[in-house]
């Protein structure tokens, strides 16, 4: 039997009917293409499978986690609109999509006029704080994808959040920028905006075991950042290229697949390490 059906808290126990408050978790990172979405799709549903009620909130113009979800949001309303309209309340924009307990705050390419729009605006890095507080009581996670930038949605987000998650490609490019997010972003981000932010953890995404360069980053990765390095890695496979293309998440997807059970590892170790209830 799997660790998943053998330990008590998977899935939720069922006198927990009750959700929320939920805990904001920001996955961010400046560089492009590192796995942000497929690790914020992913562990959301598995979280999901494990019976926790997930809000995602798609925080990047390019719509990739909407996309990947199958949601279309040309047409009605998205976290654009409930940035820049006050009376507008993030349940009426918020969509149910075909994963049971996963909910979705869609975006499209209309979000990229924002950062601009919220400059002028007073207490502009706490606009998203605003907006998700009304809703934390109906979740227990709300993990929001950030776009590849440390403009002021990404701001928003980690201020937002009470943890941030980093994923980043066993690639050298992208461990050399980690230092700027850690060092520059969200330190500077905990001592004027939110103090309480913590660093969920940082994951190795991409990883394969065939290359010397893979495992030579690895290894660099928890030298320097020790316990803060998920033990969960995930593998590079076209399995999420495959779930993506269909809009599904790959434990719907493919449900007994590898690439599943790498995310779901991932989701019972946020539980174990408290960035998840
Ligand atoms: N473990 C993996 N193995 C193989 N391909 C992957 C893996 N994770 C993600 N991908 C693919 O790599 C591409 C980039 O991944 P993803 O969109 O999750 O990154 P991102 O950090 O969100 O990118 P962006 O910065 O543009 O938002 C996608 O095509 C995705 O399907
Ligand atoms: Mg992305």
């Amino acid at each position: 039997m799997s660790p998943k059906n053998t330990d008590h808290r998977f899935p939720k126990p069922k006198h927990l009917t009750s959700h929320g408050p939920a805990r904001v978790i920001a996955l961010c990172n400046q560089k492009g293409g590192v796995g942000k979405t497929t690790t914020t799709i992913n562990t959301a549903a598995a979280l999901a499978e494990y019976g926790r009620k997930v809000l995602l909130v798609d925080f990047d113009p390019q719509g990739a986690l909407t996309r990947g979800l199958g949601v279309d949001a040309e047409e009605g309303n998205t976290i654009y609109e409930l940035l820049l309209d006050r009376k507008l309340r993030a349940s009426d924009v918020i969509i149910h999509t075909d994963v049971p307990g996963l909910d979705l705050l869609p975006a499209n390419i209309q979000l990229s006029a924002a950062e601009i729009q919220l400059v002028a605006e007073p207490g502009r890095e706490k606009i998203l704080s605003g907006v998700l507080r009304p809703i934390l009581g109906e979740y227990d996670v709300v993990m929001i994808d950030c776009q590849p930038s440390l403009g002021l949605l990404t701001v928003n987000a980690l201020t937002a959040a009470h943890g941030v998650m980093i994923p980043v490609a066993c690639d050298y490019f992208a461990l050399r920028g980690l230092e700027l997010l850690i060092r520059n972003t969200v330190e500077l981000v905990q001592e004027r905006l939110n103090e309480s932010l913590k660093i969920d953890g940082i994951l190795a995404t991409m990883y394969d075991s065939r290359t010397l360069h893979s495992r030579s980053m690895l290894h660099q990765l928890y030298e320097e950042y020790g316990d803060t390095v998920f033990r969960s890695v995930i593998k590079f496979t076209v399995k999420f290229k495959d779930s993506s293309e269909k809009g599904r998440p790959v434990t719907q997807f493919a449900p007994s697949s590898e690439a599943a059970e790498l995310y779901r590892a991932v989701a019972r170790e946020m539980v174990d390490r408290g960035c998840a209830p």
